[in-house]
C-alpha cells in the first residue's frame, strides 16, 4: 500500500540510489498515489449521491405530510391540534432515527476493525514456558548439548540433520562453515528463538524446553549477526537489560569490545545519541556495541554470531586478546568465516549443509586436509 511504499523507499533510500531506481519508484509511488485518489474519488461520488438523498427523503415527506394533514384538517376529519401535535412529535422522531443510523454505522466498521484487533490479541507466543517448565532452575552453568538435532523451519526442508555436539562449560567452540550452513540457525536454538523438538536441545543437562525462558535467556548473551541498536544514547544501548549497570561497568565492557576509545572521541561520550536524531555509526561499530552489551550482561553462555565481520582483522585481535580473560569460565560459541578467529578455539566445528563434517581443533583440522583446510588456504 501507499503507506508501505512510502516507508521502504524512506528506509531503503540508499539503495534506490546506489541503483538509481529513483525514476522507477517514483513512478511506482506515482501509481499508488493515482490509484489512492481513484478510490478516493469513488467514495466522495457515493457520500455526494447518498448525503442529499437522506436529507431529500425527509423533505419529501414532510410535504406529503402538508400535504395529506393539511386537506385532513381543512374537510375537519382531525383538528388543527391532532395536525401540529403529530407534526411536532414525527419532527421529534426523525432526529433519533437518523442518530440511530449513524450509531449501526460506526458499530459495523467498529465491529469489523475489532476483529482485526482480535486476532492479534489472540496470538499466544508459540515459544513460552510450558507445564514442564522447571521453576527451581534460577541459574545457568553452561553445559550445552545437541542431541540428534535435526530441525527445519515452518514449512521447509530440513536445514540441520543428526547434529551431535557436546559443550562443556567454559569451552570456546567454534563454528565454521560456508553461508546458509546453518550456523545461526543451530545457536539460535540454544536461546530458544526458534525451537527445535524435545530431547534436541540440552543446557546443564535439562531440555532446554524446561528451563524457564527469563532464567535461560537472561544468562546467555547473544551477539547476532545483525546487530539492531535503539535510537537512545550509547550508554543505554550497551547497558540494554542492565538498568543497574555503573559507568565503570559500562566502560570496561566498552573497553573489551574496543570501543572505548570512539566512545571518548563522541560529541557526548556515553551519552552521545544514536539513530534517527543522533550520530550514526559504522556497521563494526554496531557490532562492537552489540558485543558491549552482550559482555554487560556477564552471560554464562556467550554466544558471538559473525560479530567480527564488520571489523578489521587487526581490531579484531584486540578484542579477542580482551575477550580471553572474560571468556575464560564461560562457555562461548564462536561463528565466525574467518580461521584467525576460531584458530585458538577447543573445538571448531565444521557445519556443510546443515550436518557437521569436520571436527577437532585447528592442528587436527589442518591435518585432516578437508573442508576446513581448503578454508584455511
Ligand atoms: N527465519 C527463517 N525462516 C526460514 N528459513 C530460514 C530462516 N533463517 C534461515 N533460513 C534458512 O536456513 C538455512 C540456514 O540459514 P542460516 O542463517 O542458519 O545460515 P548461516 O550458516 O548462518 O549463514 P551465514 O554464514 O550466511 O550467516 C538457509 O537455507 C536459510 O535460507
Ligand atoms: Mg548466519
Amino acid at each position: 500500500t501507499l503507506n508501505t511504499k512510502v516507508q521502504e523507499n524512506l528506509s531503503g533510500v540508499r539503495v534506490v540510489k546506489a541503483y538509481t531506481l529513483e525514476a522507477r519508484e517514483i513512478d511506482e509511488f506515482q501509481r499508488l498515489n493515482r490509484e489512492f485518489v481513484h478510490r478516493n474519488r469513488t467514495q466522495i461520488r457515493l457520500i455526494t449521491f447518498f448525503f442529499p438523498l437522506f436529507r431529500f427523503l425527509p423533505g419529501i415527506g414532510t410535504i406529503v405530510l402538508l400535504w395529506l394533514g393539511g386537506i385532513h384538517v381543512v374537510e375537519g376529519k382531525i383538528t388543527f391540534g391532532d395536525f401540529v401535535s403529530f407534526n411536532a412529535y414525527l419532527m421529534m422522531l426523525i432526529r433519533p432515527m437518523i442518530t440511530f443510523g449513524f450509531v449501526v454505522n460506526s458499530f459495523e466498521r467498529g465491529a469489523a476493525s475489532m476483529e482485526r484487533i482480535a486476532t492479534i490479541l489472540d496470538v499466544r507466543p508459540e515459544i513460552a514456558d510450558g507445564e514442564t517448565a522447571r521453576r527451581d532452575i534460577k541459574t545457568i552453568e553452561g553445559d550445552v548439548a545437541f542431541k540428534n538435532l535435526t530441525f527445519a523451519y515452518p514449512g521447509g526442508p530440513p536445514v540441520l540433520k543428526n547434529i551431535d555436539l557436546t559443550i562443556e562449560r567454559g569451552m570456546t567452540v567454534a563454528i565454521v562453515g560456508p553461508t546458509g550452513s546453518g550456523k545461526t540457525t543451530l545457536v539460535s536454538l540454544i536461546p530458544r528463538i526458534y525451537q527445535a523438538e524435545r530431547g534436541m536441545v540440552w543446557v546443564d543437562g535439562v531440555d532446554v524446553q524446561d528451563i524457564p525462558l527469563t532464567v535461560l535467556r537472561s544468562h546467555i548473551g547473544f551477539v547476532q549477526q545483525e546487530p539492531f541498536l535503539f535510537s537512545d544514547t550509547l550508554r543505554n544501548n550497551i547497558a540494554y537489560g542492565v538498568e543497574s549497570a555503573t559507568d565503570e561497568e559500562i566502560k570496561k565492557a566498552a573497553y573489551i569490545a574496543d570501543l572505548l576509545d570512539q566512545v571518548e572521541e563522541f560529541p557526548e561520550g556515553l551519552d552521545t545519541h544514536l539513530g534517527e536524531r543522533g550520530v550514526t555509526i559504522s556497521g563494526g561499530q554496531k557490532q562492537r556495541t552489540a558485543l558491549a552489551r552482550a559482555i554487560l550482561v556477564r552471560p554464562t553462555i556467550l554466544i558471538l554470531d559473525d560479530a567480527f565481520a564488520s571489523v578489521d582483522t587487526h581490531t579484531e585481535d584486540t578484542i579477542l586478546a580482551r575477550l580471553r580473560t572474560f571468556m575464560k569460565d564461560r562457555t562461548t560459541i564462536l561463528i565466525s568465516h574467518r580461521i584467525s578467529t576460531v584458530k585458538a578455539a577447543d573445538l571448531i566445528v565444521v557445519l556443510v549443509d546443515g550436518e557437521i563434517v569436520e571436527r577437532g581443533t585447528h592442528e587436527e583440522l589442518l591435518a585432516l586436509d578437508g573442508v576446513y583446510a581448503s578454508i584455511h588456504e
